[in-house]
Protein backbone atom coordinates (compact mmCIF):
# COMPACT_ATOMS: atom_id res chain seq x y z
CA UNK A 1 0.00 0.00 0.00
CA UNK A 2 2.53 2.91 0.72
CA UNK A 3 5.45 1.13 -0.96
CA UNK A 4 6.06 3.26 -3.22
CA UNK A 5 6.66 6.30 -1.20
CA UNK A 6 10.05 6.14 -0.22
CA UNK A 7 12.71 9.03 1.38
CA UNK A 8 15.89 7.60 0.98
CA UNK A 9 17.40 4.76 -1.36
CA UNK A 10 20.87 3.32 -2.47
CA UNK A 11 21.50 3.11 -6.14
CA UNK A 12 24.84 0.86 -6.52
CA UNK A 13 27.51 2.50 -5.18
CA UNK A 14 25.30 6.37 -4.61
CA UNK A 15 22.36 7.53 -2.95
CA UNK A 16 19.48 8.63 -3.85
CA UNK A 17 16.65 11.26 -1.23
CA UNK A 18 13.62 12.41 -2.64
CA UNK A 19 13.87 16.22 -1.61
CA UNK A 20 11.16 17.20 0.97
CA UNK A 21 11.21 20.60 0.29
CA UNK A 22 10.05 20.35 -3.07
CA UNK A 23 6.31 18.27 -2.32
CA UNK A 24 3.77 17.65 -2.93
CA UNK A 25 4.59 19.77 -6.20
CA UNK A 26 7.64 18.58 -7.08
CA UNK A 27 8.61 15.06 -6.84
CA UNK A 28 12.50 15.11 -7.26
CA UNK A 29 15.29 12.93 -6.21
CA UNK A 30 18.52 14.11 -5.08
CA UNK A 31 21.81 11.83 -6.02
CA UNK A 32 24.57 12.01 -3.16
CA UNK A 33 28.51 10.45 -3.88
CA UNK A 34 29.32 12.19 -0.26
CA UNK A 35 28.49 12.37 3.12
CA UNK A 36 29.14 16.31 2.87
CA UNK A 37 25.79 16.20 -0.13
CA UNK A 38 23.47 14.07 2.58
CA UNK A 39 24.43 16.60 5.35
CA UNK A 40 23.26 19.05 3.49
CA UNK A 41 20.45 17.47 2.49
CA UNK A 42 19.99 16.01 6.24
CA UNK A 43 20.16 20.08 7.03
CA UNK A 44 18.40 21.84 4.83
CA UNK A 45 15.52 19.44 5.43
CA UNK A 46 15.05 17.68 1.98
CA UNK A 47 15.26 14.44 4.31
CA UNK A 48 13.77 14.85 7.69
CA UNK A 49 11.94 12.89 10.54
CA UNK A 50 13.84 11.23 13.02
CA UNK A 51 14.14 7.56 11.77
CA UNK A 52 14.84 8.78 8.71
CA UNK A 53 17.87 10.79 9.38
CA UNK A 54 19.36 8.19 11.17
CA UNK A 55 19.12 6.42 8.04
CA UNK A 56 20.68 8.97 5.64
CA UNK A 57 23.28 9.93 8.02
CA UNK A 58 24.48 6.16 8.30
CA UNK A 59 24.65 6.49 4.29
CA UNK A 60 26.72 9.39 4.21
CA UNK A 61 28.73 7.75 6.78
CA UNK A 62 29.73 4.90 4.15
CA UNK A 63 29.91 7.26 1.38
CA UNK A 64 32.59 8.98 3.19
CA UNK A 65 34.22 5.91 4.45
CA UNK A 66 34.30 4.80 0.36
CA UNK A 67 36.22 8.02 -0.41
CA UNK A 68 39.02 7.76 1.51
CA UNK A 69 41.84 6.08 0.60
CA UNK A 70 44.53 6.50 2.94
CA UNK A 71 44.31 3.43 5.57
CA UNK A 72 46.66 5.12 7.77
CA UNK A 73 44.33 7.81 8.91
CA UNK A 74 41.22 6.18 7.78
CA UNK A 75 39.44 6.23 11.23
CA UNK A 76 40.94 9.56 12.36
CA UNK A 77 39.56 11.21 8.85
CA UNK A 78 36.09 8.96 9.27
CA UNK A 79 35.42 10.13 13.00
CA UNK A 80 36.07 14.00 11.15
CA UNK A 81 33.25 13.46 8.79
CA UNK A 82 30.67 11.30 11.36
CA UNK A 83 31.13 14.24 13.96
CA UNK A 84 29.94 16.62 10.93
CA UNK A 85 26.89 14.38 9.79
CA UNK A 86 26.46 13.73 13.68
CA UNK A 87 25.82 17.78 14.24
CA UNK A 88 23.74 18.25 11.00
CA UNK A 89 21.20 18.35 13.45
CA UNK A 90 20.89 18.59 17.48
CA UNK A 91 17.39 17.35 18.50
CA UNK A 92 16.86 13.97 17.13
CA UNK A 93 18.84 11.45 18.86
CA UNK A 94 18.24 8.97 16.00
CA UNK A 95 20.91 10.78 14.37
CA UNK A 96 23.52 9.95 16.50
CA UNK A 97 22.45 6.78 17.32
CA UNK A 98 23.12 5.39 14.37
CA UNK A 99 26.39 7.29 13.82
CA UNK A 100 28.16 6.66 17.30
CA UNK A 101 26.84 2.73 16.83
CA UNK A 102 28.78 2.37 13.33
CA UNK A 103 32.14 4.05 14.42
CA UNK A 104 31.79 1.81 17.63
CA UNK A 105 31.72 -1.20 15.63
CA UNK A 106 34.22 -0.23 13.30
CA UNK A 107 36.67 0.96 15.37
CA UNK A 108 40.33 -0.97 14.93
CA UNK A 109 39.02 -2.34 11.05
CA UNK A 110 40.77 -2.01 7.78
CA UNK A 111 39.20 0.43 5.31
CA UNK A 112 37.71 -2.09 2.82
CA UNK A 113 35.95 -4.23 5.91
CA UNK A 114 34.28 -1.03 7.02
CA UNK A 115 33.12 0.58 4.04
CA UNK A 116 31.14 -2.90 3.03
CA UNK A 117 30.27 -2.87 6.53
CA UNK A 118 28.91 0.38 6.72
CA UNK A 119 26.74 -0.20 3.45
CA UNK A 120 25.07 -3.26 4.73
CA UNK A 121 24.21 -1.35 8.22
CA UNK A 122 22.41 1.39 6.52
CA UNK A 123 20.46 -1.15 4.20
CA UNK A 124 20.02 -3.53 7.31
CA UNK A 125 18.69 -0.32 9.60
CA UNK A 126 16.14 0.97 6.60
CA UNK A 127 14.72 -2.55 6.25
CA UNK A 128 14.90 -3.27 9.93
CA UNK A 129 12.71 0.25 10.48
CA UNK A 130 9.88 -0.54 8.55
CA UNK A 131 9.75 -3.59 9.97
CA UNK A 132 9.48 -2.56 13.47
CA UNK A 133 7.31 0.71 12.26
CA UNK A 134 4.46 -2.28 11.35
CA UNK A 135 4.84 -3.82 14.69
CA UNK A 136 4.44 -0.45 15.99
CA UNK A 137 1.50 0.01 14.23
CA UNK A 138 0.10 -2.96 15.29
CA UNK A 139 0.69 -2.47 19.18
CA UNK A 140 -1.04 1.15 18.37
CA UNK A 141 -4.50 -0.68 17.71
CA UNK A 142 -4.67 -2.78 21.08
CA UNK A 143 -5.26 1.03 22.35
CA UNK A 144 -8.35 1.14 20.42
CA UNK A 145 -11.65 -0.37 20.09
CA UNK A 146 -13.27 0.83 17.18
CA UNK A 147 -13.46 3.72 15.11
CA UNK A 148 -12.01 7.56 15.83
CA UNK A 149 -11.00 10.80 14.63
CA UNK A 150 -7.43 11.22 15.55
CA UNK A 151 -5.62 14.66 15.55
CA UNK A 152 -1.86 14.50 14.10
CA UNK A 153 0.72 16.65 13.92
CA UNK A 154 3.89 17.45 11.48
CA UNK A 155 4.78 14.32 9.68
CA UNK A 156 6.05 10.74 10.92
CA UNK A 157 4.93 8.71 7.97
CA UNK A 158 6.82 6.89 4.64
CA UNK A 159 8.87 10.00 4.57
CA UNK A 160 10.29 10.28 8.05
CA UNK A 161 11.04 6.67 7.85
CA UNK A 162 12.50 4.16 6.32
CA UNK A 163 8.34 3.06 5.26
CA UNK A 164 4.99 3.08 6.92
CA UNK A 165 5.95 5.69 9.72
CA UNK A 166 5.31 5.95 13.05
CA UNK A 167 2.40 7.77 14.37
CA UNK A 168 1.36 7.88 10.83
CA UNK A 169 1.84 4.02 11.04
CA UNK A 170 -0.19 3.52 13.79
CA UNK A 171 -3.22 5.38 11.89
CA UNK A 172 -2.06 3.03 8.80
CA UNK A 173 -2.78 0.06 11.06
CA UNK A 174 -5.67 1.19 12.24
CA UNK A 175 -7.19 2.29 8.92
CA UNK A 176 -6.82 -1.36 7.76
CA UNK A 177 -8.76 -2.18 10.28
CA UNK A 178 -11.14 0.29 9.64
CA UNK A 179 -11.12 2.37 12.77
CA UNK A 180 -10.46 5.81 11.20
CA UNK A 181 -13.57 7.73 11.03
CA UNK A 182 -10.79 10.99 10.17
CA UNK A 183 -7.40 12.17 10.95
CA UNK A 184 -7.07 15.75 10.92
CA UNK A 185 -3.51 16.89 9.92
CA UNK A 186 -2.22 20.04 11.68
CA UNK A 187 -0.35 21.82 8.78
CA UNK A 188 2.33 22.61 11.28
CA UNK A 189 4.14 25.85 10.84
CA UNK A 190 6.55 26.75 9.87
CA UNK A 191 7.39 24.60 7.59
CA UNK A 192 3.93 22.73 6.46
CA UNK A 193 5.41 19.23 7.07
CA UNK A 194 1.49 18.45 8.04
CA UNK A 195 0.24 19.79 5.10
CA UNK A 196 2.62 19.26 2.37
CA UNK A 197 3.71 15.22 3.40
CA UNK A 198 1.07 14.12 6.15
CA UNK A 199 -1.65 15.39 3.98
CA UNK A 200 0.25 14.25 1.04
CA UNK A 201 0.83 10.71 2.37
CA UNK A 202 -2.65 10.34 3.53
CA UNK A 203 -4.52 11.19 0.56
CA UNK A 204 -2.14 8.56 -0.92
CA UNK A 205 -3.48 5.55 1.07
CA UNK A 206 -6.60 7.36 0.95
CA UNK A 207 -7.23 7.41 4.03
CA UNK A 208 -10.14 9.88 5.52
CA UNK A 209 -8.61 13.10 6.41
CA UNK A 210 -9.23 16.91 6.87
CA UNK A 211 -5.89 19.81 6.94
CA UNK A 212 -6.76 22.54 9.66
CA UNK A 213 -4.64 25.19 10.49
CA UNK A 214 -2.37 25.27 14.10
CA UNK A 215 -4.39 27.23 16.10
CA UNK A 216 -7.71 25.03 15.27
CA UNK A 217 -6.73 22.14 17.38
CA UNK A 218 -8.56 23.69 20.63
CA UNK A 219 -12.03 24.23 19.09
CA UNK A 220 -11.24 21.24 17.20
CA UNK A 221 -10.84 19.55 20.63
CA UNK A 222 -13.62 21.27 22.01
CA UNK A 223 -16.10 20.27 19.67
CA UNK A 224 -16.05 16.29 20.64
CA UNK A 225 -14.57 15.53 16.87
CA UNK A 226 -11.20 14.11 18.33
CA UNK A 227 -11.06 11.08 20.12
CA UNK A 228 -6.98 10.71 20.62
CA UNK A 229 -3.77 12.84 19.86
CA UNK A 230 -1.26 10.44 18.02
CA UNK A 231 2.40 12.09 17.38
CA UNK A 232 6.12 11.32 16.92
CA UNK A 233 9.05 11.95 18.80
CA UNK A 234 12.85 13.40 18.50
CA UNK A 235 14.09 12.20 21.47
CA UNK A 236 12.76 10.39 24.35
CA UNK A 237 14.28 11.42 27.61
CA UNK A 238 14.72 8.69 30.13
CA UNK A 239 11.52 9.79 32.43
CA UNK A 240 9.20 9.57 29.44
CA UNK A 241 9.40 13.61 28.86
CA UNK A 242 9.53 13.78 24.71
CA UNK A 243 10.87 16.11 22.12
CA UNK A 244 9.10 16.62 18.83
CA UNK A 245 8.44 19.37 16.24
CA UNK A 246 7.19 22.35 17.50
CA UNK A 247 3.57 22.36 18.80
CA UNK A 248 3.39 19.37 20.30
CA UNK A 249 3.31 20.42 23.81
CA UNK A 250 0.47 23.11 22.78
CA UNK A 251 -1.32 20.12 21.52
CA UNK A 252 -0.39 17.68 24.68
CA UNK A 253 -2.05 21.08 27.27
CA UNK A 254 -4.86 21.09 25.02
CA UNK A 255 -5.68 17.75 24.82
CA UNK A 256 -5.41 17.08 28.95
CA UNK A 257 -8.07 19.56 29.52
CA UNK A 258 -9.95 18.03 27.40
CA UNK A 259 -9.78 14.51 28.65
CA UNK A 260 -8.38 13.25 25.12
CA UNK A 261 -5.67 10.55 25.32
CA UNK A 262 -2.53 11.67 24.24
CA UNK A 263 -0.44 9.09 22.42
CA UNK A 264 3.36 9.32 20.98
CA UNK A 265 4.97 6.44 19.02
CA UNK A 266 8.60 6.05 18.37
CA UNK A 267 10.62 3.35 17.80
CA UNK A 268 13.08 2.50 20.80
CA UNK A 269 16.16 4.42 18.43
CA UNK A 270 14.42 7.31 20.01
CA UNK A 271 14.85 6.86 23.75
CA UNK A 272 17.82 8.08 24.87
CA UNK A 273 18.25 6.85 28.25
CA UNK A 274 21.57 9.36 28.61
CA UNK A 275 19.06 12.01 29.02
CA UNK A 276 17.76 11.80 32.25
CA UNK A 277 14.85 14.65 31.64
CA UNK A 278 13.29 16.72 28.96
CA UNK A 279 14.84 19.94 29.81
CA UNK A 280 18.74 18.48 28.84
CA UNK A 281 17.58 17.88 25.42
CA UNK A 282 18.94 19.95 23.24
CA UNK A 283 16.45 22.06 21.12
CA UNK A 284 17.54 23.03 17.41
CA UNK A 285 16.84 26.92 16.63
CA UNK A 286 16.67 27.49 12.94
CA UNK A 287 16.90 30.41 10.72
CA UNK A 288 14.29 33.15 11.44
CA UNK A 289 13.57 33.32 7.35
CA UNK A 290 11.56 30.12 8.01
CA UNK A 291 8.91 32.00 10.05
CA UNK A 292 9.31 35.35 8.22
CA UNK A 293 8.25 33.54 4.84
CA UNK A 294 5.89 30.80 3.38
CA UNK A 295 7.24 29.02 0.43
CA UNK A 296 9.72 31.78 0.09
CA UNK A 297 7.02 33.99 0.27
CA UNK A 298 7.70 36.97 2.67
CA UNK A 299 5.03 37.56 5.23
CA UNK A 300 6.63 39.83 7.65
CA UNK A 301 9.01 42.90 7.80
CA UNK A 302 12.54 41.72 6.55
CA UNK A 303 14.20 42.46 9.62
CA UNK A 304 11.55 41.22 12.06
CA UNK A 305 13.51 39.38 14.91
CA UNK A 306 11.93 35.54 15.15
CA UNK A 307 12.36 33.15 18.05
CA UNK A 308 12.09 29.66 15.66
CA UNK A 309 12.73 26.52 18.11
CA UNK A 310 11.94 23.77 15.81
CA UNK A 311 11.36 21.52 18.85
CA UNK A 312 9.04 21.45 22.15
CA UNK A 313 9.47 19.07 24.85
CA UNK A 314 6.24 17.37 26.40
CA UNK A 315 6.56 16.34 30.23
CA UNK A 316 6.08 12.76 30.38
CA UNK A 317 2.83 13.45 33.12
CA UNK A 318 0.95 14.82 29.76
CA UNK A 319 1.26 11.53 27.77
CA UNK A 320 -1.03 8.99 28.00
CA UNK A 321 0.97 6.28 26.83
CA UNK A 322 4.35 5.86 24.44
CA UNK A 323 3.38 2.77 21.87
CA UNK A 324 7.28 1.26 20.38
CA UNK A 325 8.00 -2.02 18.53
CA UNK A 326 8.64 -3.33 21.96
CA UNK A 327 5.32 -2.64 23.48
CA UNK A 328 3.44 0.35 24.92
CA UNK A 329 4.67 2.24 27.86
CA UNK A 330 2.53 3.90 30.64
CA UNK A 331 2.75 5.44 33.98
CA UNK A 332 5.21 4.92 35.98
CA UNK A 333 7.27 6.18 32.40
CA UNK A 334 10.54 5.71 33.61
CA UNK A 335 9.90 2.02 34.95
CA UNK A 336 8.20 1.07 31.61
CA UNK A 337 10.83 2.59 29.41
CA UNK A 338 13.44 1.15 31.04
CA UNK A 339 11.92 -2.31 30.59
CA UNK A 340 10.97 -1.77 27.09
CA UNK A 341 14.65 -0.96 26.11
CA UNK A 342 15.86 -3.70 28.22
CA UNK A 343 13.33 -6.03 26.00
CA UNK A 344 15.43 -7.64 22.68
O1 LIG B 1 11.91 19.04 11.67
P1 LIG B 1 11.41 17.68 11.28
O2 LIG B 1 10.46 17.70 10.14
O3 LIG B 1 12.54 16.70 11.09
O4 LIG B 1 10.59 17.17 12.55
C1 LIG B 1 10.04 15.89 12.52
C2 LIG B 1 9.26 15.56 13.73
O5 LIG B 1 9.17 16.31 14.67
C3 LIG B 1 8.66 14.19 13.77
O6 LIG B 1 7.48 14.20 14.49
C4 LIG B 1 9.64 13.22 14.42
O7 LIG B 1 10.91 13.32 13.85
C5 LIG B 1 9.17 11.82 14.32
S1 LIG B 1 9.24 11.21 12.65
C6 LIG B 1 8.75 9.61 12.67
Amino acid sequence: MTADIESIRRVGDKVEILDQRKLPDIVEWITCDTGAQVREAIATLAIRGAPAIGIAGLYGLWLEAARLTDQEQFLEKLQVSAQTLRNARPTAVNLAWAIDQAMNQIAGWTAAKAVDHLRDMADALKKRDEQDNRTMGEWGTRLFTGPVGILTHCNTGSLATAGFGTALGVIRSLHQKHWIREVFVDETRPLLQGSRLTAWELEHDGIPSRLVTDSMAGHLMASGQVDAVIVGADRIARNGDTANKIGTYSLAILAYYHHIPFYVAAPISTFDPATTHGDQIPIEQRNGDEVRTVLGKPIAPKAMPVYNPAFDVTPHSLITAIITERGIAQEPMEHALDTLWQKM
